[in-house]
């Protein structure tokens, strides 16, 4: 199975981190010295992915400059033989023509943003990452979903999935635990956030997916769900009565950068995997902790 394109709803309005995206996309906030949607195009590029489909909304014409040449700023830096910096900001880019950007005019959910991807992504299996997750590993989550998706059949739905407290499974999608083959099992069944002590299992759906077209016909008449959005849990417990779901329980650290606490642990994990940073934050959580 051939993964080409990957999918990035950057549409919501990350209000857990208000006042931070008032005026900002969620997805441009920083860890260390990238914004979110740098890692996560990244992650896809490194997993082979060619083209990079954005599903934007309201507020978020940074993200499309993000990605754009700034000729001023490179005229700037070369004239201040600034070649490292130029380097950075060429090698960020996706190759011309290898992105598109579509909208979802209002933000009624997941699924609903998925869903608004469906003529760039056509008929063929497709990745959707979600920016405001980071997975800290090599390789990244993507690679190792790509290739586990290798040895299943074509019209395979892969999940990453991670292991969460039991009594913390009320507040995620929550996968049933079938036949099991190594870091990946077969999915039987998936509820969205289960009552207390009903969870089938401790393994949590999180933010990468790979998924068949025919999602997009069940998103097309898909009901609102929690919350009242349109929920892509739900198309997916609809598409798994007729197509296969795989668990991939990935190798790497998954980190909340939409929550406060998330995005402050995903800054000091980042921090200390950089060698140039490493030591001063160190020295200065040491004497945080000491206070
Ligand atoms: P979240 O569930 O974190 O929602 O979305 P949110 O609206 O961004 O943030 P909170 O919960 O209000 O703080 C996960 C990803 O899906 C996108 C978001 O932009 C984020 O990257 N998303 C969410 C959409 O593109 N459209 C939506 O309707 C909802």
């Amino acid at each position: 199975m051939k993964i080409r394109k990957a999918v990035f709803p950057v549409a919501g309005l990350g209000t857990r981190v208000l006042p931070a995206t008032k005026a900002m996309p969620k997805e441009m906030l920083t860890i260390v010295d990238r914004p979110l949607i740098q890692y996560v195009v990244d992650e896809a590029r490194e997993a082979g992915i060619e083209h990079f489909v954005f599903v934007t909304g309201r507020n978020k014409g940074v993200i499309e400059d993000h990605f754009d040449r700034m000729y001023e700023l490179d005229a700037t830096l070369a004239a201040r033989g600034k070649k490292a910096e130029q380097e950075i900001l060429a090698r960020d880019q996706p190759a011309p023509g290898a992105m598109s950007f579509t909208r979802q005019q209002a933000p009624l959910g997941l699924g609903h943003a998925v869903w608004c991807a469906r003529d760039i992504v056509g008929r063929e299996p497709f990745a959707v990452i979600l920016p405001d997750e980071l997975v800290l590993n090599t390789p990244g989550c993507l690679a190792q979903m790509i290739e586990t998706a290798a040895s299943l059949g074509d019209k395979s739905n892969l999940i990453a999935v991670e292991e969460v407290p039991a009594h913390l499974t009320h507040q995620y999608g929550i996968c049933g635990v079938g036949k099991r083959d190594g870091r990946m099992f077969e999915i039987d069944g998936m509820v969205e956030k289960p009552k207390q002590g009903t969870a089938p299992s401790n393994f949590s759906i999180t933010g990468r997916y790979i998924l068949q077209p025919e999602i997009f016909q069940i998103l097309e008449t898909q009901e609102h769900g929690a919350g009242g959005e349109i929920q892509l849990t739900d198309a997916m417990i609809g598409l798994s009565k007729t197509q296969k779901f795989y668990g991939v329980d990935f190798d790497g650290e998954r980190h909340d950068c939409g929550s406060r606490a998330g995005f402050l642990r995903a800054n000091i994990a980042f921090g200390m995997a950089r060698n140039d940073l490493r030591a001063d934050l160190r020295e200065a959580m040491r004497k945080y902790l000491e206070k």
